[in-house]
């Protein structure tokens, strides 16, 4: 697919999330089939640029093209220096959030609480696109602030006169946080209405799912959050599917095994021994979530305070799962896809 001048292998994104999509993670979406991976939001607030946590969200080294990297605030020249500050720093993208419904980016006025002022978000938009005038810029955002207020079309219309190059849409309000279900209706009224590509968002857990979304909504690209958390492989089982109309066969719990182990390395040396362990234990459990077995080895393992037993307990684990299974075992009330509701940004408040 050719978007905003890069040619990716298919139209499957992984969607922004604090605290998941850092860089080992995109890597590996990447690596496992996804077209683009959106960085987790990077504050606007120079104040912070200096921090560790900042800092190390905007690193990029070693990442496939296009580096594509949110940024999040409400302040026009804000938003319009942090937009300068990552592309100085490999940003080939910049996406800014108006999708995210966490209070303490709601009460500072900025995720998806924009959306309530219009003007603002022009003035936003504008600023945003004219500091970085060699660089695509796209929007993120819900349907509108709640169900009697979904102006997702006049943002539409004001992204595309402020020189926005693609919009990705979450399909619920703000005021729906996770609950209900997405609704499709309202982007395929946005996609019908838009110039610029649209990028379709929400509940997206599996190969029927992506297929349905993509023809229902028209929507140029699927973008897909909490169903890739522990199972990065998805992309290429959705790729598969809609190029072929046929499953992919499920990835062995041998190759499950690698890529955990894999993973796992690659946080430990992203962020040092002390917080990749503390970052890892979210991870090895989303991938272990609903397997036989699984409830006692997370309890034991989030105990483990170094990289080494961290390491050790999950090759123990998974050399043990494959002894007996070449494909994971789910226990028969497990809901092996979809990571649960998460509370989106909760990981920002940390
Ligand atoms: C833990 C978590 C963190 C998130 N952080 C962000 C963020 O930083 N910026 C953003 O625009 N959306 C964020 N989101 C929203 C997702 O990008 C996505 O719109 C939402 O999860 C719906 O897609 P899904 O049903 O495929 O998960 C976050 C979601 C989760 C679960």
């Amino acid at each position: 697919m050719e978007f905003l001048g890069f040619s990716l292998r298919n139209r499957l994104f992984v969607a922004p999330m604090a605290g998941v999509t850092d860089r080992p993670f995109r890597q590996l979406c990447k690596k496992m089939g996804a077209g683009l991976a959106v960085s987790e939001m990077v504050t606007s607030n120079s104040l912070l640029y200096g921090s560790v946590k900042t800092q190390r969200r905007a690193r990029h080294d070693g990442e496939a093209s296009p580096i594509a990297v949110q940024i999040a605030g409400a302040s026009p020249l804000m938003m319009a220096e942090a937009a300068r500050h990552n592309v100085d720093r490999g940003a080939q993208i910049i996406d800014i959030n108006m999708g995210c419904p966490a209070k303490k980016i709601c009460n500072v006025m900025a995720g998806s609480a924009l959306l309530r002022d219009e003007p603002l978000v022009a003035r936003i938009l504008e600023a945003v696109v004219s500091a970085v005038p060699n660089t695509p810029v796209t929007l993120k955002i819900r349907t509108g602030w709640d169900k009697a207020n979904r102006n997702a079309l006049s943002i539409l219309r004001i992204a595309e006169q402020s020189g926005i190059r693609a919009l990705a849409m979450h399909g619920r309000t703000r005021a729906c946080g996770y609950t209900g279900h997405a609704e499709y209706e309202t982007i395929r009224a946005v996609k019908a209405a838009a110039r610029i590509p649209v990028i379709a968002n929400g509940d997206i857990e599996s190969p029927e799912k992506a297929k349905f979304v993509l023809e229902t909504t028209g929507a140029d690209a699927v973008m897909i959050g909490r169903a890739a958390q522990g199972r990065p492989w998805l992309f290429r089982e959705i790729e598969h599917f809609l190029a072929t109309g046929t499953y992919l066969t499920p990835p062995r719990v041998s190759e499950i095994h690698q890529v955990l182990l894999g993973h796992l390395e690659d946080l430990y040396v992203f962020y040092g021994s002390e917080t990749g362990v503390r970052v890892a234990r979210k991870h090895i459990s989303w991938y272990t979530r609903g397997l036989v077995g699984s409830a006692a080895f997370r309890h034991a393992m989030n105990q483990l305070p170094t990289v080494g037993e961290q390491r050790q307990a999950v090759d123990d684990f998974f050399r043990l799962l494959a002894e007996h299974h070449e494909h994971l075992p789910y226990v028969a009330t497990a809901k092996a896809a979809a990571a649960p509701g998460a509370d989106e940004c909760a990981a920002l408040a940390a």
